[in-house]
């Protein structure tokens, strides 16, 4: 018998199998896949970690969680900069005064800033009711049709007139001429890649992969005093109120055998509508690769059917409504907790999943 059985070997459920078997508890954690450490899986291509499940990028503002993080490995300095690509022209992201400067040529944070101020008021909507609207209105024309419409068209498969204003709540735009994409205090990628990180989160705790909870359910609900389900809400019930819906993204990655550098920055965005993908990731320039080989993996966003990876959940009214009542399901349960991005059908980056579940871990190491 195991204190506690965890479906899923993602980041969610190997924080808490490692908070758990720290505090004495007996976990065994399974995971369907072959490999753990869910989608921030990393594997070694000659030499380079490559990001199979997307390009992940720690931040975080949680010094506990980053501490926890580097208690496993050390993080490098990476910094999310980000290069917008559109038809050939180069844009720094996120908006900053070196956008600005490609952009119109303007030197100085009241020169961008007037031109910005003069494109939306020479829109004049009032009250946006679509996503390009409420662009526009935000941050002028030039960036919403060069940077902005046709990559979001392309990420949600649907025209900005079409995509609900409230998207897009406020658009980020810095005066400065500085690059980094986020405004978090600790930013990195682990030294070795995160496989290596959830390897020594998972270090002394059984861990059988391949293995579905599905295919031999029964069982699996009777070798442990609680289940800790990080798989998606809907299939665990059976799918009893229909499906719950995701956007799904595909990977084309390829070894460039003989190229050092393919682009020369780990993130380029194709904002333009005739590039069929949405970014090229070049997985090296995480770790500061300087491999004679390269890999670099083209992102195409997609509609996600029934059996598809399931990425981002879809957040509208409809599916909004259906979580809703698989939440009070599964919060009728008693010997099963729920948690990570596909229990919550919720979009969580990584420090907020660990810090859900180290919450969680203290919760019931506290009243177990
Ligand atoms: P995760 O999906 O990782 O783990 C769930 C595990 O359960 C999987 O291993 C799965 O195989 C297993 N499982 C499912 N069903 C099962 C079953 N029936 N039986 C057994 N096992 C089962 N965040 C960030 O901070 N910075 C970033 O740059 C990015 N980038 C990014 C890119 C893309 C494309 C996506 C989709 C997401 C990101 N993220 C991110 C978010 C990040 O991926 C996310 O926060 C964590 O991976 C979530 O961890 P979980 O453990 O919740 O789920």
């Amino acid at each position: 018998m195991y204190d506690f059985f965890i479906v899923g070997s993602g980041l969610f459920g190997a924080t808490m199998a490692y908070t758990l078997k720290n505090r004495g508890y007996k976990c065994l954690v399974i995971d369907k896949r072959s490999h753990i450490g869910g989608n921030v899986y990393t594997e070694n291509m000659n030499g380079i970690n490559v990001h199979k499940y997307g390009a992940h990028i720690f931040h975080t503002n949680n010094k506990r969680v980053w501490d926890f993080v580097n208690s496993f490995v050390e993080f490098n300095r990476y910094t999310n900069s980000p290069i917008a690509n559109y038809k050939g022209r180069l844009f720094n992201l996120p908006f900053n005064m070196n956008t600005f400067y490609q952009m119109w040529g303007v030197t100085t944070p009241e020169e961008a800033a007037t031109k910005i101020e003069h494109q939306r008021n020479e829109f004049g909507v009032e009250n946006p009711q679509n996503l390009e609207e409420q662009a526009i209105s935000l941050i002028g024309k030039d960036i919403y049709h060069t940077l902005i419409k046709d990559y979001t068209e392309k990420q949600w498969g649907r025209k900005c007139t079409e995509l609900p204003a409230f998207i897009i709540q406020r658009l980020p735009v810095r005066f400065t001429f500085d690059n980094n994409y986020f405004n978090d205090t600790y930013q990195g990628i682990p030294i070795g890649g995160y496989t290596k990180m959830v390897e020594r989160m998972l270090e002394s705790i059984e861990v059988r992969l391949n293995t579905d909870y599905f295919e031999n359910r029964k069982y699996f609900d009777s070798i442990a005093d609680k289940i800790i389900y990080t798989s998606e809400i809907d299939r665990y019930f059976d799918y009893c109120y229909g499906h719950l819906e995701y956007r799904t993204v595909s990977f084309e990655t390829n070894l460039l055998e003989g190229v050092s550098n393919y682009q020369g920055n780990a993130v380029v965005n194709y904002t333009d509508a005739e590039t069929p993908y949405t970014r090229i990731i070049e997985h090296k320039h995480f770790e500061f690769g300087q491999q004679p080989d390269t890999v670099i993996s083209q992102e195409y966003s997609k509609e996600w059917r029934p059996g598809d990876e399931p990425y981002y959940p879809v957040n509208d009214d409809h599916n909004g409504k259906l979580y809703a009542k698989y939440k009070a399901l599964a919060d009728a349960q008693t010997k099963v907790l729920f948690g990570g991005r596909l229990a919550e059908y919720k979009y969580y980056d990584m420090h907020q999943v660990i810090e859900k579940a180290l919450v969680l871990a203290e919760k019931i190491i506290n009243t177990h």
